[in-house]
């Protein structure tokens, strides 16, 4: 089966026990609108209550993961409770029993970054770039990052990637134990699906029952620190300072952050 979800903008693919599920708006990047936000939870939500599914492949393009949250739907439409799609998206995912396997090419940008440190396999292009920009957005850390970050590659190398903002490269995130693997170039979707169907073919319920028992020492602390971070990421949006990242964005200038205290 080959459908599309949200305005066309995920595709939805299923057989040998996998579904494929794909961020699909190259014209920008594959940034995330509530759109697809909604598309990305409907997706997720009929994977897990499909039998035939063992196992999520989620992915953009072989060139494109995302460009994270769009910018323009922040402005216009910043999440103010439980139903947006962004904050529906953010907390499918830890709950998600199925295993979730990514493959990520190109920018993976704020929550491109952050959704993968709750995915249970990680293969990346070798033109991967992460970014976790919340700090130079006038925001802060979300989907529980500042908590899991740390978990995966120790406090001196989260603070530095989420203080200070700057991308970094496949090589650096493999060294990091961010990510599982670097796939030959151009070939992160076939290599990570082939890997997605070998996954598949194991017992379904020890798959589950493996993924509950290694999430389940933090799943606690990932629900508290996901709602605190985004009590304050809805402030941090409607800051002076995330207005001036975001017109800056689409000025394609510099940031002037001088004038806030
Ligand atoms: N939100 C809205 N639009 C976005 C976007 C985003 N997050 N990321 C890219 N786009 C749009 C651009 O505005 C541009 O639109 P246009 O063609 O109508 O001008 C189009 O997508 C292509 O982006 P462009 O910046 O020209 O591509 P690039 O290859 O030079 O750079 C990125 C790619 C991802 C490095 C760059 O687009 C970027 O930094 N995007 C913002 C990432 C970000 O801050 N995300 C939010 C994290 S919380």
């Amino acid at each position: 089966m080959n459908e599309q979800i949200g305005n066309e903008q995920i595709g939805y693919e299923t057989g040998d026990g996998v579904a494929q599920i794909r961020i699909e708006r190259p014209e920008k990047k594959n940034a995330l609108t509530a759109v697809l936000y909604t598309g990305l939870v409907e997706a997720f939500k009929r994977a897990e209550s499909d039998p035939a599914v063992r196992v999520l492949l989620l992915c953009g393009s072989d060139t494109c993961f995302t460009a994270g949250n769009d910018l323009q739907d922040f402005m216009n439409t910043p999440p103010r409770d439980e139903t947006n799609p962004t904050i529906r998206f953010i907390k499918q995912l830890p709950v998600t029993r199925k295993p979730i396997i990514a493959a990520v090419a190109g920018p993976a940008v704020g929550i491109g970054t952050t959704m993968l440190l709750h995915c249970d396999l990680v293969y990346a292009d070798p033109n991967t770039r992460f970014q976790l920009p919340f700090v130079t957005l006038g925001l802060c850390p979300e989907a529980a990052s500042s908590y899991l970050l740390p978990q995966i590659v120790g406090f001196p190398r989260a603070a530095e990637l989420l203080l200070m903002g700057d991308p970094f490269s496949a090589q650096q995130a493999l060294e990091m134990g961010m990510i599982n693997g670097i796939t030959p170039a151009g070939e992160v979707i076939a290599t990570t699906l082939a890997k997605a169907k070998q996954m598949a073919e194991r017992p379904a319920a020890s798959l589950l029952l493996t993924k509950s028992l290694l999430k389940r020492a933090h799943a606690r602390q990932v629900a508290e620190i996901m709602a605190e971070e985004l009590t304050q990421f809805g402030e941090r949006l409607r800051s002076p300072e995330a207005a001036e990242a975001f017109r800056a964005f689409f000025e394609r200038r510099k940031p002037d952050f001088s004038k806030f205290i």
